[in-house]
């Protein structure tokens, strides 16, 4: 009986890490604030056509409960509804990302009536990478910056891609964080180049490397936001 009962214990443990940590499908895609971006639910019921099984989830990076966006193919009614759709694959689209966006979406796929869930969860992480643009003086600051879902494990840093800059570096600082990156040099010294010679790189942490140039963002003080997505089973 007790035998018994270890048993269930450590299927239902087994189960559980399974569904976190096995198969290692691990995808990002890096998108502009205020781009769109589109979330693949990998965990598709075989040769059904049709999004009525579908249902997608969302817990931000504060950790707050689970909010369910799409309800059986239906998007439901909540403070980004107006920026979502589902694509015929049942993708999840959002519209013009912003940080609010970050944390984890889950695809699942119920059938029957109870429904009952079909297979793993697939699990998309999204991050949020803001850049911006702060003037002081002669002095510009340039910082790239990743908001995670969870621990950061992003390497981020500028680099550039102006011949001005090969040559003389003593008036560039950086300073660089796990998570983020900042280049501080004095305008005046460096009237030749522009922000735009400036590029964000993202190394996620699967080890994929992306660039972003530098663009200010339309509104405000923000620079620009690009988008990190991750899917895990
Ligand atoms: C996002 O999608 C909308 C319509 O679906 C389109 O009008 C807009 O140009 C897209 N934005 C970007 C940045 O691609
Ligand atoms: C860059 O932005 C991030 C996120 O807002 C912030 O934590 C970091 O301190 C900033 N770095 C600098 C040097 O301002
Ligand atoms: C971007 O950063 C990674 C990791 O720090 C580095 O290996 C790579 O060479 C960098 N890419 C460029 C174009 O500098």
């Amino acid at each position: 009986m007790i035998e018994h009962k270890f048993f269930n214990i450590s299927l239902f443990l087994l189960l559980l890490f399974s569904g976190d940590l096995s198969g290692d499908l691990s995808l990002s895609f890096t998108v502009r604030d205020g781009d769109n971006v589109t979330l693949p639910c990998e965990n598709m019921i075989k040769n059904h056509h049709s999004c009525d099984t579908t249902t997608w989830l969302f817990t931000d990076s504060r950790g707050k409960a689970a909010v369910e966006l799409v309800n059986l193919g239906q998007i439901k009614e909540t403070v980004k509804s107006d920026r979502l759709s589902v694509t015929a694959e049942c993708s999840l689209v959002i519209k013009k990302v912003t940080a609010e966006d970050v944390g984890r979406y889950t695809c699942r796929q119920f059938r029957g009536n109870p429904g009952k869930q079909q297979g793993p969860d697939a699990v998309v992480y999204l991050s949020d990478v803001i850049m911006t643009e702060q003037k002081s003086r002669d002095q510009v600051t340039l910082n790239c910056s990743v908001q995670v879902h969870g621990h950061c494990e992003h390497k981020v840093k500028w680099i550039h891609n102006s011949e001005g800059l090969n040559r003389d570096y003593s008036n560039i600082k950086t300073l660089q964080s796990p998570c983020s990156a900042a280049v501080t040099f004095i305008k005046s010294s460096y009237s030749h180049i522009s922000n735009s010679d400036f590029k964000c790189n993202v190394t996620t942490e699967d080890g994929r490397e992306q660039l972003f140039t530098f663009s200010p963002h339309s509104s405000g003080k923000k620079g620009g936001e690009i988008l990190m997505i991750m899917i895990k089973f």
